[in-house]
Order: C-alpha cells, then sequence, then structure tokens
C-alpha cells in the first residue's frame, strides 16, 4: 500500500497508522486553492486512527454509510479528489468465497462514490482477493476509466490471492452521459 502511495502521495509509513481508504488531492490539482503548497490527503476506516501529519482523518466511519459520503464531499477541498485508493477489507471469515464477495461489493461501493468524489481524469486503486466476481468489478473499471490494469505490489505475498486494480483517467463525472 505504501509502495502504491509513494507514487501519489507523501506521507510518513511504518508508524502503526492505519487507513482504508484515501481521497487524495495532488499539489497541482485545479480543485486547491492554487497557493496552496501541498495535497490533500483524506483517509477513512470503520476503525480509529491515529492523527498523522498532513493528513485528515475521518474516523471511525462507513464508506459505505450516506453520511460518509456527505462528510467526505464537506471535507475535501474543492469536493473532489484526484486519487482513491483503498486496501479495504471487511474481517474475513475463512469462507473464501464468501470473503471474495463481501469485498467486491465494498469495492464497487467505493466505486459508486467517484461520480460525486473523483476528478475526470483521476484514479481509482483497489484491493482485492480474487475471485469469481472480480469480473463485476472488471467490469465497471473498463466502461469508467480509460485504462485498467491488475497489479500486485511486491510487498504482498505470492502464494496470497490478493490483487489491486489500478484505473486511471476517469471518464465519469457528475452530469457526464453514461456509454
Ligand atoms: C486490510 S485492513 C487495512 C489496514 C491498513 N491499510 C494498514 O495497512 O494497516 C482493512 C481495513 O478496512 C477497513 N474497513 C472495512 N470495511 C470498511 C468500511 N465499510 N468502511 C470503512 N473502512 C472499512 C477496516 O476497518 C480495516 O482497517
Amino acid at each position: 500500500m505504501t509502495s502504491f502511495m509513494s507514487q501519489w502521495v507523501s506521507l510518513k509509513s511504518g508508524q502503526g497508522f492505519t487507513f482504508c481508504t484515501l481521497f487524495v488531492i495532488s499539489p497541482s490539482s485545479p480543485s486547491l486553492d492554487p497557493g496552496a503548497p501541498v495535497g490533500f490527503v483524506l483517509g477513512v476506516d470503520l476503525l480509529h486512527i491515529f492523527p498523522l501529519e498532513g493528513a485528515t482523518f475521518l474516523c471511525p466511519a462507513d464508506v459505505t454509510d450516506p453520511r460518509t459520503f456527505q462528510r467526505i464531499r464537506e471535507l475535501l477541498p474543492g469536493g473532489r479528489a484526484d486519487v482513491i485508493l483503498s486496501d479495504m477489507a471487511p474481517n474475513a471469515t475463512g469462507i473464501r468465497g464468501l470473503d471474495h464477495d463481501r469485498l467486491i461489493s465494498l469495492c464497487l461501493s467505493l466505486l459508486d462514490l467517484a461520480p460525486d468524489t473523483l476528478c475526470p481524469g483521476g484514479t481509482f486503486l483497489c484491493k482485492t482477493w480474487a475471485g469469481s466476481q472480480s469480473h463485476r468489478l472488471q467490469k465497471r473499471l473498463t466502461e469508467e476509466f480509460q485504462n485498467t490494469k491488475t497489479v500486485k505490489p511486491e510487498a504482498s505475498r505470492k502464494e496470497s490471492s490478493e490483487v489491486y486494480f489500478l484505473a486511471t483517467q476517469y471518464r465519469r463525472g457528475k452530469g457526464s452521459v453514461k456509454a
């Protein structure tokens, strides 16, 4: 997660902090006040997150809750992020198919927030566990972003089913015509 993040944001890591979903505004984003020296990072998690300099946290908060969505909109300068990045995961039951289905549902819920929170041209990165429903998420990403690929960070164990979907060049936004 940290290696992915370093491509877009500069955050101190290895401090035991946790986050599941980040909404990131890059330093050059038109959403930001031109005078602002740095980007903006908003982290959301069901669990309490220890404060981290340079980041704003919304926690405990459930990203699937409409009230959280409202708060995200209020907290993001300009109301939109350049990057939505998630390693959100439900508590694993150990039943592989069920855990997979629940994670795909979470990722789809997060993607549902994109029309109102992600800038056109923006990036969406999410963790999944490979399985039978991955194609549903992949299909949505392919429809809504210009480029989509599957990536696995070096830190992810080879034998783990964990894979990330990286989608760039968001084509949609509120008011755009659905394909
Ligand atoms: C794999 S952990 C991520 C841990 C963190 N990124 C780290 O490296 O320590 C998954 C996280 O997703 C969070 N999560 C699961 N479902 C969520 C939801 N609906 N809304 C917000 N956070 C959620 C959990 O609370 C948990 O902290």
